[in-house]
């Protein structure tokens, strides 16, 4: 059997099933629980665990080309390093999953066990790159996940669902990141944003978690191609809408990543 297939043979159950919350188990290249619901693995080294599919306007397949070129070329090199760091320290050992992992460059840098994401296109971008993480298309409002089936969480620029987060990693640790005030300060005033401070988010962190670090990447990245500048205006929500061929753009010159790193411990 394949090892983009095989690597789905976990030793306790993991991922549970998105309709009736049963745990699944593998066999012959699907996961299934014992209510009957069956999910195919694809040879490319995931499984959709979504209730029905979901179209997203906004996280295209460019997008996701657009962000791993840009994570390859170290705009979040800072973060990752960072990241690495809090995770070695913080993260306990054990099973591990990003909830929200895109294209899982950062999922991957980080030796988690599992990415989940609602996008298919995301999943399928991370995918290609092989390796043994456990790669789902599924809701993070709904993690297709056991109780208890993780010891840390991974949670970076996506949506969180704190419930979702205690049930599958109770007492556990989340790592949370969210922008600082001055990321992509040059796309944001070549399109004419203004920043942002995301401060409800991280006031909600601290109300539904335990607060144990918080720290800040940031870093300034030369663009030096149109290739490059097209990539950056691709690549970020601070882009969707905005990004028409006349928005200034073009004449990017860098672009910051300030990255806030939250660490908590859940309930
Ligand atoms: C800005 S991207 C960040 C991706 C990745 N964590 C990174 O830093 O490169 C936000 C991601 O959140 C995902 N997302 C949005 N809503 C979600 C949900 N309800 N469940 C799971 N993922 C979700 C999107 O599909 C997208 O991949
Ligand atoms: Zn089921």
């Amino acid at each position: 059997m394949r090892p983009s297939i095989s690597k789905f043979q976990t030793d306790a159950p993991f991922f549970g099933c998105p309709f009736c919350s049963a745990a699944l188990t593998f066999a012959q290249a699907s996961l299934s629980c014992a209510n009957g619901h069956t999910f195919d693995i694809s040879r490319k080294g995931y499984v959709d665990l979504r209730k029905r599919p979901s179209e997203s306007s906004h996280y295209t397949d460019a997008f996701f080309n657009a962000r791993l070129r840009m994570m390859h070329r170290g705009m979040y090199s800072d973060l990752v390093d960072r990241l690495s760091e809090v995770a070695q320290h913080y993260g306990p050992g054990g099973t591990s999953v990003d909830v929200g992992c895109g294209d899982g460059f950062i999922t991957r840098a980080l030796g988690m066990t599992a990415g989940i994401d609602i996008s298919l296109e995301g999943i399928r971008v991370a995918a290609r790159g092989g390796g043994s993480v456990l790669w789902a298309c599924g809701d993070g409002a709904h993690l297709p996940l056991v109780d208890a089936a993780a010891a840390y969480l991974l949670n970076v620029f996506a949506p969180s669902e704190y419930s979702e987060f205690s049930r599958v990693c109770p007492q556990g640790v989340l790592i949370k990141v969210v922008p600082g005030e001055h990321h992509m300060q040059e796309l944001r005033k070549a399109i004419g944003l203004p920043q942002e401070t995301h401060s409800e988010a991280i006031a909600l962190f601290k109300e539904k978690t335990t607060l144990l670090y918080q720290c800040d990447a940031i870093q300034t990245t030369v663009l030096d191609s149109e290739e490059e500048r097209r990539d950056v205006a691709q690549m970020s929500p601070v882009g969707f809408d905005r990004v028409a061929a006349d928005s200034g753009w073009e004449d990017l010159e860098n672009i910051t990543t300030h990255s806030r790193i939250l660490v908590g411990r859940l309930p």
